[in-house]
């Protein structure tokens, strides 16, 4: 028999449309991830800033991310080392000077120097450029730095 519950004590949810995932939220999938705007609206309501939000089950971490962007103290556990990795990889600031310049030397490395490969079972030195040589089909830059264009957009609109 389902249970009675008096839902007049509780308060009214205080956002009811979800808006669209931001690209922090938009990097990685994951199959249940609350909607960011309503996680946000409840903990705006129900804690106050520099209080302590705890998630047992956070999952990919939109609680904790949306809590931390609030100046909230918070908890994140979830026993899916899966998980925990979105979620730490989502909430981490990234210093995008930083990240240009590695991958700029990234992208120097592999053009200019050769790396030790076995093939068919002799060593050879090859440049491991060849292996990434695809060229975008839409703007026919090549592949690695449509990549870093990708990324470094993503990180700029989070
Ligand atoms: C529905 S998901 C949470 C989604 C989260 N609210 C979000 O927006 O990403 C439930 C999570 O609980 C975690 N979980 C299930 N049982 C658990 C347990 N005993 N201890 C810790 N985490 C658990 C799962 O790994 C899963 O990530």
């Amino acid at each position: 028999m389902p249970m009675e519950t008096d839902k007049s004590s509780l308060k009214k949810p205080p956002v009811e449309r979800a808006l669209k995932n931001t690209p922090t939220y938009n990097m990685i999938r994951f199959w249940g991830r609350k909607p960011w705007n309503l996680v946000r609206a409840y903990i705006e309501s129900y804690t106050k800033p520099h209080g302590i939000v705890l998630d047992p089950f956070a999952g990919c971490g939109v609680v904790a991310i949306e809590s931390l962007k609030t100046k909230r103290r918070v908890i994140y556990n979830d026993l899916n080392r899966y998980c925990r990795f979105i979620a730490r990889t989502s909430a981490i600031s990234v210093d995008l000077i930083k990240l240009k310049e590695a991958f700029d030397k990234l992208l120097r490395d592999l053009r200019t120097k050769s790396y030790p490969v076995l093939i068919n079972n002799k060593k050879r030195q090859i440049k491991l450029n060849c292996l990434y040589s695809t060229d975008c089909p839409n703007c026919g830059l090549n592949l690695l730095e449509t990549i870093f264009i990708t990324v470094i957009r993503i990180l700029e609109t989070s």
